[in-house]
């Protein structure tokens, strides 16, 4: 039988603000940027760095490490029921080129947070706590996006991605490599398991909380994305001498494409995500004509059936345009909308509450691990603003206050749902 759950505050109590701060400092500094943000790519020697200053907090307080065949990295306090499986939590240590000090990171420090504030306050769960640091949540550098999770879920094949390369042609499996090289050994366990529940902690990366001056967003799920690599191949000709007629220009066919997309997703409502963030012309030179161009794709809409049609519509689209070139479009990501488990958003809904924090309801437009585990247990997020709503850019900021506050909310789902 089980105690009744202890007033609120009870673990909120030993979550300590600068501690939290102070841990978010010393990771930013890992891939630091002039601008104030972080660069730290997937795999990278970033990420390494990042991995192996993780796991000696971790030794520092007798928490256990393990990896994957991926490099998830997994913190776990243990329970005092070895029967029960893990209530997890955690982000990713991944960043955008140009990202903050908060988009993601903060996930795995809240967690972190919060089992050594359970370990503060000498309060065993009977559920083991775990906190995890996803591979390659961000897919900036290398796709598909949230490969770390989705091979926890099963929704991924492990050599396909290995196979993965990034633009340099650099593979998954040896950035891999280069990359747990830098942070201890550790044991590497299998994919997947049981887990008794998620909950992940992230800044908004949007404008909705600070507009409505609420501390805390309790998110009820995850919007659809669909992300493609389009390839168009030309011909390198003279600039100087090569009637227009007589081209096969690969950035005018790529235009072509892209005038036509913005078409088909153009809304009034302004609810569909369209975005070209990566568009390459090659070679590069300005009296060359183009010979091929690499550009991506990021479609994003919360319903499903939209997630479906608009995004089936998009290759016949490109691939009626090519002519007088060719072009080869690959799906790179497909995630449909999910919604969070009914009983962890009453659970995050109620820790706000109960600790006193304004709160509101409200989706996800950004990707996050937890829509991976969504599938997998019962699942559920907290937002905290950030200044601005921005993220994806080096001047990302969410303050001390509103950190503590997350991961106070966090320590007491997680509790509720280990204890
Ligand atoms: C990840 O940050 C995403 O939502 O694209
Ligand atoms: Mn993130
Ligand atoms: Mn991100
Ligand atoms: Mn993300």
């Amino acid at each position: 039988t089980m105690l009744a759950a202890p007033a609120f505050g009870t673990i909120a109590g030993h979550v300590r603000q600068e501690r939290l701060a102070q841990r978010l400092a010393d990771m930013g500094r890992i891939g630091a940027t002039v601008k104030g943000g972080v660069n730290r790519p997937a795999l990278s020697r970033e990420d390494g760095l990042a991995r192996a200053l993780l796991a000696s907090w971790a030794a520092a307080r007798g928490f256990s490490v393990e990896t994957d065949g991926i490099g998830n990295l997994y913190v776990r306090r243990a329970g005092s029921d070895p029967a029960l499986a893990p209530v997890m939590t955690g982000s990713h240590l991944d960043s955008q080129p140009t990202g903050g000090r908060y988009d993601g990171v903060y996930g795995v420090l809240a967690g972190f947070e919060v089992l050594e504030a359970l370990e503060d306050a000498g309060l065993p769960t009977r559920h083991p706590v775990e906190v995890v640091a996803w591979t390659n949540e961000e897919g900036s550098r290398f796709q598909p996006y949230c490969m770390g999770s989705a091979l926890f879920a099963g929704k991924m094949d492990l050599e396909m991605v290995l196979g993965c390369t990034d633009p340099q042609g650099v593979t998954v499996r040896d950035a891999l490599a280069q990359t747990l090289a830098l942070a201890p050994a550790m044991p590497v366990r299998p994919f997947g398991g049981p887990a008794a529940a998620y909950v992940e902690a992230h800044i908004e990366q949007g404008p909705r909380l600070e507009a409505e001056d609420r501390t805390i967003g309790v998110v009820s799920g995850i919007q659809g994305s669909r992300w493609f690599q389009v390839e168009v191949t030309g011909q390198e000709a003279h600039a100087g001498t090569t009637p227009h007629g007589a081209r096969k220009d690969a950035f005018q066919a790529a235009l072509r494409m892209v005038s036509a997309l913005n078409d088909l997703m153009a809304d009034p409502d302004d609810i569909v995500r369209c975005t070209f963030g990566r568009f390459e012309v090659l070679p590069g030179s300005p009296n060359t004509v183009p010979g091929k161009v690499i550009f991506t794709i990021d479609f994003r809409h919360p319903d499903a059936a939209m997630v479906k049609a608009r995004g089936d519509a998009i290759t016949p689209l490109i691939q009626a345009l090519a002519a007088p070139c060719t072009v080869a479009v690959k799906e790179t990501s497909t995630t449909s909308p999910v919604d969070f488990d009914p009983a962890v958003i009453d659970a995050v809904r109620a820790a706000a509450v109960g600790l006193g924090y304004s709160h509101m309801d409200m989706p996800s437009g950004a990707n996050h691990d937890a829509k991976f585990m969504a599938p997998r247990c019962p699942t559920g997020m907290i937002f905290i603003p950030c200044r601005d709503g921005i993220s994806h850019n080096e001047v990302e900021y969410a303050s001390p206050g509103h950190c503590h506050a997350g991961a106070a909310v966090l320590a007491e789902t997680l509790y509720r749902l280990a204890r």
